[in-house]
């Protein structure tokens, strides 16, 4: 009796994780507030600390910029390898840009600043899709996808990468714990 209870419990544990392992992260671009510039360097340092994340469908992105200098321009592939920023598919200027990613593939980002772009101020950031990404992870049946709009826009995220997945693991985790003892 008591060892059936505690593996319902151990097993809605790992439920609950495993989907909570599912949700959005937030990522500040760069990984700092001030990442989103002209590189000082040749290095591509923007595009080197996207391909060094891993970006599932439902995280987003978040840009910290000053609002009068600059801008995120969303935009199609020929158009980041041009640095034509005449006609993005969106246009951010608010200086705290959130987008979140609805579908997987590659997204083309380039500063709308004049001559920035040409200067390497630009990003490519490859979106896997959320199945992918769990496979192998749980033998348990089959994760739901969350296909459905990130987490309420985070224009209050205060720059900092907010990555909810393993506070809330650790939450839940203790939480069982507390109901356990
Ligand atoms: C930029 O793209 C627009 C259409 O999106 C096109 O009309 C224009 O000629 C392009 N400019 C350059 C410099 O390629």
């Amino acid at each position: 009796m008591a060892s059936m209870s505690s593996s319902l419990l151990f097993f809605s544990t790992f439920l609950l994780i495993s989907s909570i392992s599912s949700e959005a992260k937030d990522f500040l671009v760069g990984g700092s507030t001030d990442s989103w510039k002209i590189p000082t360097s040749t290095s591509d340092t923007l595009n080197k600390w996207a391909e060094a994340n891993r970006f599932q469908v439902g995280d987003s992105l978040v840009w910290r910029y000053e609002a009068a200098k600059d801008s995120v321009l969303q935009v199609t592939r020929e158009d980041y390898l041009s640095c034509n920023t005449s006609n993005p598919i969106a246009a951010h200027k608010d200086g705290t840009t959130v987008v979140s990613f609805h579908r997987s593939g590659a997204y083309y980002f380039v500063s709308g600043a004049e001559g920035a772009c040409q200067k390497g101020q630009k990003m490519i950031v490859v979106v896997m899709s959320e199945r992918h990404a769990l496979r192998g992870i749980s033998p348990a049946p089959a994760p739901v996808d969350y296909e459905g709009p990130a987490i309420a826009p985070t224009s209050g995220s205060n720059g900092v990468a907010v990555v909810k997945r393993g506070v809330l693991g650790a939450l839940v985790v203790l939480g069982m714990m507390g109901f356990a003892f």
